[in-house]
């Protein structure tokens, strides 16, 4: 069977160093995992008003999740929590009350940042909000990455020094995701 995995990106800037970690790990996953990038810039901010009338970003956004076997999240810490965009996301995929897209999908968090906490923080806010939507967490090995300009080389490959770890990452968590599918629509 193939395994499709919604990869949320946390930054929308277009030369985000979250994106570059995120290209070069799923380059190292397995053959029968399709991983699919669903954008979340394109998402009105949430209102509640709205939950009877979703936009067509948020219909796509929570389809593109339905269809998903497991979620990817790699993103930055924003002033010691996740940047509003992917907040906004998360509430908009969780809604209306009832329908929450992301509940009991496996989930993977990753995020790099320059400075030495590497997104920790932002990691275990995300983590709240994900375990109250009850997702299942993958939870070792963890993946507090502290940005060089070396990480990514120009073909989009991790360093030497770091392909070893990612590909135990990508192996562990795609293992977690087989253990932990409950539903993946289509
Ligand atoms: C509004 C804002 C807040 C930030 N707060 C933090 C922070 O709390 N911790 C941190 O390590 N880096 C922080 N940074 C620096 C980001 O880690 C850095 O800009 C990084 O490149 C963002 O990831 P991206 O390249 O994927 O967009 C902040 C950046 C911005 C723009």
């Amino acid at each position: 069977m193939t395994y499709r995995i919604a990869t949320i990106i946390g930054s929308l800037r277009a030369d985000s160093i979250n994106r570059r970690v995120a290209d070069a790990l799923i380059r190292l996953a397995p053959s029968n995992f399709d991983f699919i990038d669903v954008s979340i810039g394109d998402l009105p901010l949430y209102n509640q008003d709205d939950d009877a009338n979703q936009s067509a970003a948020v219909l796509r956004m929570k389809a593109a999740i339905e269809s998903s076997g497991g979620v990817l999240f790699v993103t930055p810490e924003y002033n010691r929590s996740i940047p509003g965009a992917l907040k906004n996301a998360l509430d908009h995929g969780s809604r209306p009350y009832g329908n929450n897209s992301w509940s009991g999908r496996p989930a993977g968090i990753v995020g790099v940042s320059p400075g030495g906490t590497g997104t920790a923080i932002a990691q275990q806010h995300l983590r709240s909000v994900l375990t109250f939507f009850d997702m299942p967490m993958f939870g070792q090995p963890e993946t507090y990455i502290q940005w060089q300009a070396d990480l990514v080389n120009e073909d989009g490959i991790f360093a030497d020094g770091s392909q070893a770890f990612f590909q135990n990452w990508m192996n562990t968590f795609s293992t977690f995701v087989t253990r932990n599918l409950v539903h993946q629509k289509g």
